[in-house]
């Protein structure tokens, strides 16, 4: 595995150069408008990359793109699209892309998702800002062989999203005027979406989102050693808790309308980590 990672990372470097950014940033389902607002210097579709999973989900697009901020120019990576646990890609698939990112020397990882609201005040079309999660997969990333080139056996979970980043993610917002929420994404493996039970199941155990992915990026993110910041967009109120059936299709649909607000929080965010680097 070690190798393969190698031979990706080798790309990369050789397609990009050899000064890979620091900064990465992962986009979730439907949030892939906000490339159109930064510079876009280079492109790789996944199946272009030496053993990098590719998504089989539609409008998952698959690409890692160098890009660059409009004001400042300094670069980032963004990973536009990601595999999923539910799409039958063992963990060690899922979490390719972010080992790759470690071998590239990437210190700081800034994950995003669509996510059902389990908080029954939070809305289709909110932001919030992750500050913890519950990994719900039954799995770990980490399970089997320890890499020690990218870190130790047993890691740290203690601080999984930076509190200096949560902290500059809600100063961001609170600069742009968009409004926030705060809390803990719990991770399930789908693809079906939660029953009612589950969802005041997981409200019971402290999560307020619930989605299909992120917990084993981040892990292993952690285990790198990298610095995460994660942000969930709400699509939609969890199971049970609107009279409307969940679908794939509305998920979508209010990925859409939000698109604006979250390409405007992101830039912040992006201009804020650049201008440290
Ligand atoms: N549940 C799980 N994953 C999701 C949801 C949901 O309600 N909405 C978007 N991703």
């Amino acid at each position: 595995m070690i190798e393969k990672l190698q031979a990706a990372a080798a790309f990369v470097k050789q397609q990009f150069g050899e000064d890979v950014p620091k900064l990465a940033l992962i986009l979730g389902s439907g949030l892939g408008s906000f490339p159109a607002t930064v510079d876009i210097v280079a492109e790789l579709p996944y199946s272009s990359i030496p053993n990098h999973p590719v998504s089989t989900v539609v409008g998952h697009e698959g690409k890692l793109l160098l890009a660059a901020d409009k004001k400042s120019g300094k670069r980032f990576l963004i990973m536009q699209g990601r595999v999923h646990f539910y799409e039958g890609y063992s963990m060690s698939e899922v979490v390719f892309p972010v080992r790759m990112f470690a071998l590239l020397g990437v210190k700081t990882l800034i994950v995003t998702n669509a996510a059902g609201g389990v908080n029954p005040s939070f809305e289709a079309g909110e932001l919030m800002v992750i500050e913890d999660h519950l990994n719900m997969m039954g799995t770990n990333p980490l399970i089997g062989v320890n890499f020690q080139e990218l870190g130790t056996r047993f890691p740290d979970m203690s601080i999984p999203y930076s509190k200096r980043l949560i902290d500059m993610i809600r100063s961001v917002a609170m600069k742009s005027d968009i409004s926030l929420r705060s809390g803990v994404y719990a991770g399930m493996t789908g693809p079906s979406f939660e029953t009612p039970s589950e969802i005041k199941m997981l409200g019971i155990l402290g999560a307020s989102a619930v989605g299909m992915s992120t917990v084993p990026e981040v892990i292993v993110a952690n285990h790198a050693g990298m610095e995460v910041g994660g942000v969930s967009f709400i699509s939609n109120k969890g199971s049970g808790l609107s009279d409307n059936p969940l679908s794939h299709e509305e998920v979508g649909l209010a990925a859409k309308e939000v698109e604006p607000l979250f390409a405007h929080l992101m830039n912040g965010i992006v201009t804020v980590l650049l201008e440290e680097d």
